[in-house]
């Protein structure tokens, strides 16, 4: 494949889903990709291994949600990579249950909020190497579901829904903490905005789902192929927003967020669980 060479984007939850679908259009358009991921790619998927094999992708194993992981990952990725110009902070997805991370934190909240926090400013010493210096974390329309919100609740939630409960939440705090840091981060040459990738049909067989029961046969019958939400947060990082800092995007259009009274308070606290905790952790090998 003759195809020049873009630069490297740094997905998380490259493997599967929308963030696979992301992979394999940047490979197809001559970028290369940094994988941070948990489980195996596909194993018949050629592109994916032509890719491996010829070096454009680069796979950094982690589950992101445990401290001691993440940081053994990021310091591979920062002693393997000499910039990025992308970065996706896609991982993530609903759980059938209230479950907790290996630091005590409800697990959405710690995958989907403060996990995507940590990636970006460990990462922003390579992304300020690059020239796009954008990162874009994959947000939900679930935020729109979401009624109340309690910023001292994320860490140990009272109740439990599935979709609409811990997980909407969890987005609305990523989507309030992205615009809340996105001038900061702007002045530094960063650019920063959250987007929802639409309704995409990313059921598995060996995953329960976390979705509700209704919400399963709509997916089969009426949610797009990932492709699409790969399309969508591709073009939150290059469409035409894509000097706009801060904003949340749902089908390519910027819209507003609720609870925007709380956008300091949640991200002092991912500020302070990066600064207190996870500059601290070391790596158990
Ligand atoms: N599908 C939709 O309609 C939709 C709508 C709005 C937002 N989203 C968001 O889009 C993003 C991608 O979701 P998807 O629908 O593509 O789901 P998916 O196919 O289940 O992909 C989720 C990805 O996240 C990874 N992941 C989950 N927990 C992880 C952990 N602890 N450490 C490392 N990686 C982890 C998964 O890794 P494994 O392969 O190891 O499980 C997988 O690669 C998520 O943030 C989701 O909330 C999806």
């Amino acid at each position: 494949m003759n195809v020049q060479h873009k630069g490297t984007a740094l997905i998380t939850g490259a493997n599967n889903g929308i963030g696979l679908e992301l992979t394999r259009r940047l490979l197809n358009e001559g970028w290369q990709v940094a994988a941070l991921i948990r489980s195996a790619f596909p194993a018949d998927d050629l592109l994916i291994k032509e890719a491996v094999k010829s070096s454009r992708l680069r796979i950094y194993t982690a589950d992101l949600a445990d401290f001691s992981s993440l940081r053994g990952a990021l310091d591979r990725i920062k002693a393997g990579e000499p910039k990025l110009e992308l970065l996706f902070n896609n991982a993530g997805g609903s759980f059938p249950e209230l479950l907790y991370s290996p630091q005590g934190r409800e697990l959405h909240y710690e995958l989907q909020t403060v996990v995507p926090y940590i990636i970006t400013k460990e990462l922003m010493n390579l992304l300020l190497k690059g020239t796009l210096r954008t990162v874009i974390n994959t947000s939900s329309n679930a935020i729109l579901s979401v009624k109340s919100f309690d910023p001292a609740l994320l860490e140990q939630p009272r109740t439990f829904r599935k979709l609409f409960g811990p997980y909407a939440v969890s987005k609305l705090a990523l989507s309030l903490w992205t615009q809340e840091i996105a001038p900061a981060l702007a002045a530094e040459g960063i650019m920063i905005r959250s987007a929802d990738p639409g309704g995409n049909n990313t059921l598995r067989k060996d995953k329960d789902s976390g979705l509700p029961f209704y919400i399963k046969p709509l997916m089969k019958m009426f949610f797009r192929h990932p492709s699409y939400g790969a399309g969508l947060l591709y073009n939150a990082a290059l469409g035409s927003h894509k000097d706009k800092p801060g904003i949340f995007l749902m089908k390519d259009r910027v819209s507003s967020l609720k609870f925007t009274r709380h956008a300091p308070s949640v991200l002092k606290k991912v500020e302070d669980i990066y600064l207190q905790e996870f500059t601290e952790v070391t790596v158990i090998s």
